[in-house]
């Protein structure tokens, strides 16, 4: 074993609604040195992701539950401190799933080399990385937007939403956020270029939807499902297309999950409705990262990262911010310096 010491945050127990102090189980030890094959790694950021909520249930999803007594699951930036692998040398900057805790050790070939020189470190855990690749693949091979169409997308001040409403700007759209108040839909239409953006906490997001969407809705991309996928469906265009992409509004959900009342608009309009899972497209993410890298480079997008400073131990309130609106722009968690 290292002599580095290694706080992890296990998952102690299976969350009933919002998850709670209980369900985490802070645990110190040693690091394990690397064996053949493997690095050691000191974990510098970490990605806070709505999916998290999903992955600490046990029930059936695209991906097996974290299990109770393992540190939760969480994809990362860190710095390799040894290696035991050709592939990788003490210094270099890697992205995988690290979990949430102070060292990893885990299979070289696991690891994505990063290049710090290129961009940020954290544009590789937005635009760069899951959330900017779900934009991307899912406005453009499953919204399939054509110029002039108007698409709207919710929870469009967080790091899916924003990337997809200025890529849906750069395919020359009118495009609509909803987002939770006046403040982040200000900084969508001033800072990154919506045409318009509706406070879904102010009331009234069907009049507003009228209002900004005069044709009609050709794209919906969902990332909140419940009430605002309602008031979507509602406001479809012929031949519209919803992405269902997520659906936070019901992450926390002790009941059933609300389904789409109005979903006979698909019906009406001729429309479809598909959801989408990113990883499905990870041996085409070389090409987006190349598209919207140039797009970065142009100053065409903009990538937001909200990074919060602490250590490990801030890992289960960090990710509460997600289910209250308290981030703007990717979450992070910034727990060391290289
Ligand atoms: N399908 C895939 O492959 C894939 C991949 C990545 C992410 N996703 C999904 O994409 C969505 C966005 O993920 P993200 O990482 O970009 O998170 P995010 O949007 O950066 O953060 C979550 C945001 O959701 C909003 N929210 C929280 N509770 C809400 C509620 N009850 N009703 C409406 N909005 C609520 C909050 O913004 P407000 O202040 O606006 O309420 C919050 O800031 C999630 O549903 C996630 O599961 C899917």
């Amino acid at each position: 074993m290292s002599s580095l010491s290694n706080r992890q945050i296990k998952l102690g127990a299976r969350p009933v609604g919002l998850p709670t102090p209980s369900c985490w189980e802070p645990v110190t030890g040693p690091a394990r040195d690397p064996e053949v094959g493997e690095v050691l790694v000191k974990v510098l950021y970490l990605s806070l992701d709505p999916a998290m909520r999903g992955w600490m249930s046990d029930a059936r999803s695209y991906i097996p539950p974290v299990k109770l007594g393992d540190p939760m699951r969480a994809g990362g930036i860190g710095v390799v401190v040894t290696s035991n692998d050709p592939a990788l040398a003490p210094g270099d900057y890697v992205y995988g799933w690290l979990n949430a805790q102070e060292y990893a050790t885990l299979k070289a070939a696991s690891l994505t080399k990063l290049d710090p020189a290129v961009t940020p470190l954290t544009t590789y855990l937005n635009v760069l990385g899951s959330p900017g690749m779900t934009a991307y693949f899912g406005l453009l091979e499953v919204g399939r937007p054509k110029s002039g169409e108007t698409v709207v997308v919710s929870g469009a001040a967080g790091a899916v939403g924003m990337t997809v409403g200025q890529i849906a700007k750069i395919k020359d759209c009118r495009v609509v956020g909803i987002a939770g108040g006046p403040d982040k839909c200000r900084r969508l239409t001033e800072e990154l270029g919506f045409d318009a953006a509706i406070d879904y906490k102010a009331g009234g997001l069907n009049a507003a939807l009228r209002e900004h969407c005069p044709k009609g809705i050709d794209v919906y991309f969902d990332n909140v499902g419940g009430d605002t996928l309602d008031a979507c469906l509602a406001r479809l265009a012929m031949h519209a297309r919803v992405v269902i992409c997520g659906a936070i509004s019901q992450y926390n959900a002790t009941t059933a999950v609300a389904g789409p009342k109005n979903y006979l608009s698909l019906l009406v309009n001729r429309a479809s409705m598909q959801g989408m899972l990113v990883f499905d497209y990870a041996d085409r993410y070389p090409e987006a990262a190349r598209v919207m890298g140039g797009w970065l480079a142009a100053g065409k997008l903009k990538g937001r990262e909200h990074v919060v400073k602490g250590s490990i131990a801030d890992f289960p309130d960090t990710l509460l911010m997600l289910f209250k609106g308290e981030n703007l722009g990717k979450l992070i968690l910034h727990i060391a310096d290289a």
